[in-house]
């Protein structure tokens, strides 16, 4: 049976981490990082994920702001809550919880985010330097897909990483960290001819597809990491579950992330230490 890598217990890890510097932080600047999160609507899962990420600024012991609209707010006034945030000095992080309703461009909300506050690494200067090869804050879930392979001792690089998935917030940038740290990367997707031919030869597999049990034992290459970024419902039993088909896929692969418990945690993690890094940036500005 593979590894099950705990993301729980390795974002503990790397909040303990964070909390220790904001404790130097508070000594040297008088001040801890802030972190401001915007939600609109009251879409469960995102409501869970915007508590989840406050929970943990607690715990890191950041000052969080937490502003709730209703899903009716125009752009407008969303867009002219971010211009104030973006200036306010007392403002290290922010971020908008994504989706968001129709009326809203998305495009337009992650762009007016100042570059030096985002967080998620979704503004397109942030991505660009991303693929650029400048630097950059790196997007949380790639972050934490590269720290739990890291953690259960995988090689990366010479590896073929297959991922299957290409949005903004997951694929793609996975895609990218993965071919930095030298792997050979299949960039898939729902749609991918023979796609089960194609996972078989991966050592490495992300999933980000957003469909229960979307990955079979039989897709999978024995000995293989398998990284698990879906957040579904399972419909029989309508208890969180990821894209992988957990109870059969974890006899075949060598490492497996559950969910819950797998990347959800190291996602928000490694959103603590992309806040703590836009904090000190500024100070040493
Ligand atoms: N919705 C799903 N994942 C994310 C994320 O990482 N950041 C934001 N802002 N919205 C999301």
């Amino acid at each position: 049976m593979g590894e099950i890598v705990s993301g729980t217990a390795l974002a503990k890890k790397v909040k303990q981490g964070v909390a220790e510097r904001v404790k130097e932080c508070e000594a040297k600047y008088g001040r801890v990082p802030h972190l401001v999160v915007i939600l609109v609507g009251e879409d469960p899962g995102s409501v869970s994920y915007v508590t989840g990420k406050a929970r943990d600024c607690g715990e890191v012991g950041f000052k969080n702001t937490t502003l709730k609209y209703p899903d009716t707010v125009s752009e407008e006034e969303l867009l002219a809550k971010i211009a104030e945030l973006n200036s306010d000095d007392n403002v290290d992080g922010l971020l908008v919880q994504l989706p968001l309703p129709k009326h809203i461009s998305e495009a337009k909300v992650i762009e007016a985010i100042a570059k030096e506050k985002d967080v998620d690494g979704f503004h397109p200067l942030n991505v660009a330097a991303l693929w650029q090869k400048q630097p950059c804050l790196l997007p949380c879930t790639p972050q934490g897909i590269i720290m739990m392979l890291k953690e259960a001792g995988v090689e990366i690089e010479g590896k073929k990483a297959v991922v299957i998935g290409r949005s903004n917030i997951v694929g793609l940038p996975a895609s990218k960290l993965l071919l930095d740290h030298n792997a050979t990367v299949t960039m898939a997707h729902s749609r991918t001819k023979n796609l089960a031919e194609v996972t078989r030869e991966a050592d490495i597999l992300v999933v980000a597809i957003g469909k229960p049990k979307f990955v079979t034992a039989d897709m999978v290459k024995p000995g293989a990491a398998v990284m698990d970024v879906g957040v579904n419902r399972n419909p029989e039993t309508g208890k969180l579950c990821g894209d992988v088909d957990f109870e059969n896929v974890k006899d075949v692969a060598s490492v497996i992330t559950p969910v819950p418990g797998g990347l959800g945690p190291m996602t928000r993690a490694c959103l603590m230490v992309n806040t703590l890094e836009c904090f000190l940036r500024k100070q040493d500005k």
